[in-house]
């Protein structure tokens, strides 16, 4: 059966955290649309450059963009069994063709797990963020600390600090998450898709919630 999983939420919510979890756990490919893009930052590509004007300013890169992309990376043999979608979709254009997309390979999307926590602490958890290079694996100055500083426990490359999370960015980032990505939780609500996750606790008691709540909707699918 195929299995998406959307992880929707505001910036520094803990999306990409936790998609990791989900990606080991459920042996599904995590694929985070902000990671796509900047890979194609760091490799001087054309959809690079024309994705930074975007993303250095905090604003969305336009939605035929993001779909052309996407509509690529599902293409990948990883993708056979489903996805987990992180910052994707982020407008309710991108919602509908989203749903297009996932029917012509006869899947849907089947959870979408709405990571909450207030702009105080989004603030503190970009500003002490720190990613790794070669994979972007997730770590924070104070509440996920690499064993050693600057490298990355899991694969051993340099960490460094995204250019997006610098404090006027983050902000502008929030109000367009506000005013673009928020209409996505009426969206699901509708569908009676969306579990909201309480982020504001640790990484590892959001975890056990994000589980919890995967058990659950695969007992009931389960009847
Ligand atoms: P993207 O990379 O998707 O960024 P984002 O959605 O703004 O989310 P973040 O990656 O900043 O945060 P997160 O929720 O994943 O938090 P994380 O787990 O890292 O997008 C970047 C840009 O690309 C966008 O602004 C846009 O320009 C463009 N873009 C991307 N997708 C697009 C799309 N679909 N359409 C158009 N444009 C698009 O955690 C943050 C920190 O907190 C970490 O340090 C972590 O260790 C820590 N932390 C996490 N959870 C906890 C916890 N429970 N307790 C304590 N610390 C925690």
């Amino acid at each position: 059966m195929l299995t998406y999983i959307v992880l929707l939420g505001p910036p520094g919510a803990g999306k990409g955290t936790q998609s990791k979890v989900l990606e080991t756990k459920l042996e599904l490919p995590h694929i985070s649309t902000g990671d796509i893009f900047r890979e194609n930052i760091k490799n001087g590509t054309p959809l690079g450059t024309l994705a930074n004007a975007y993303i250095s300013k905090g604003n969305l890169v336009p939605d035929d963009v993001t779909l052309a992309m996407l509509r690529e990376r599902f293409l990948l043999p990883d993708c056979k069994n489903g996805a987990v979608l992180d910052g994707f979709p982020r407008t309710p254009t991108q919602a509908d063709e989203l749903e297009v997309l996932l029917h012509s390979f006869g899947g849907q999307v089947n959870l979408v797990l709405f990571i909450t926590a207030p702009v105080e602490t989004l603030i503190e958890r970009l500003a002490g963020r720190w990613t790794c290079k070669a994979q972007g694996h997730i770590f924070h100055e104070d509440f996920n600390q690499p064993r050693l500083k600057g490298v990355c426990d899991i694969d051993g490359s340099e960490l460094y600090q995204r250019d997006d999370d610098k404090a006027e960015t983050v902000l502008n980032r929030i109000e367009i998450y506000q005013n673009q990505t928020a209409p996505l939780i009426q969206y699901y609500q509708e569908r009676g898709l969306l579990i909201e996750i309480n982020g504001i606790a640790s990484i590892e008691d959001v975890s056990t919630q994000v589980m919890s709540v995967l058990h659950m909707a695969s007992s009931s699918s389960h009847g």
